[in-house]
């Protein structure tokens, strides 16, 4: 078998995504497995998870910069100190240096709880409600410097109910996001996705692997 791709995964909080990577890098036959998860914020529950598995952990707390390109350089020497290849945002709230994303780009992939290019930015559970969109979802792109506008990767789609609240509407879109981010970092790792000037390239993908899964409706 050759050599899994070595991963770091940046935080903020939770890490139900990061749970959902560590759980498909459990398989011996997935093509990346996480070399660290690296948090701006001590404390943060998924460094936890992390703990418990055996998984280097690092605590970069942004507060102790004055400069955005400072607390980068950290994080960075971080990662290089772990070897990674790939990087995987899983819902890291802080907005990167244009230097850092240009050093990893090709290699830095964020998701994000929406359709894109609809719904950038905070809160968007809520804003769908209120825009009256039928179907929302989430997205697997590459990291540019303009925020959630990288090249797509992967997306799922998931309705938007009558009665949804944001946090039914969270619920049901951070389910799919569990499915999609193993889904895209097996892209990436396998070479199958590449980043190519503004496109995301694709090569060997088959029908049912095609970027938009539809998981069933609840
Ligand atoms: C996820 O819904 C992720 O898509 C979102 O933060 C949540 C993190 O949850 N990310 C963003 O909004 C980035 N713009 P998690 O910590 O349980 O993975």
């Amino acid at each position: 078998m050759t050599a899994r791709v070595r991963t770091g995964v940046l935080i903020s909080g939770r890490g139900s995504n990061l749970q959902s990577l560590i759980d498909a890098c459990a398989n011996p036959d997935f093509p990346a497995e996480i070399a660290c998860v690296i948090s701006n914020v001590a404390g943060a529950e998924g460094l936890a998870r992390a703990g418990h598995m055996g998984i280097a952990t690092h605590v970069v707390a942004h507060g102790g910069f004055k400069l955005r390109e400072e607390f980068d350089m950290e994080l960075d020497a971080a990662l290089s100190r772990n070897a990674v290849s790939i990087v995987c945002l899983a819902g890291f709230m802080r907005v990167l240096s244009d230097v850092f994303v240009e050093k990893w780009r090709g290699r830095l992939i964020n998701i994000h709880p929406s359709l894109l290019p609809g719904f950038k930015g905070l809160d968007v559970h809520g804003r769908v409600i209120t825009s009256g969109a039928r179907i929302s979802g989430c997205t697997v792109h590459f990291v540019v410097p303009e925020l959630d506008s990288g090249p797509i990767i992967a997306q799922a789609a998931v309705p938007v109910l009558a009665d949804d609240t944001e946090e039914s509407l969270s619920a049901r879109t951070l389910a799919a996001e569990h499915r999609l981010y193993p889904h895209a970092l097996k892209l990436l790792a396998e070479g199958r996705v590449k980043l190519d000037g503004e496109r995301a390239v694709f090569t060997n993908i088959s029908d049912a692997e095609g970027t938009l899964i539809n998981p069933p409706l609840d």
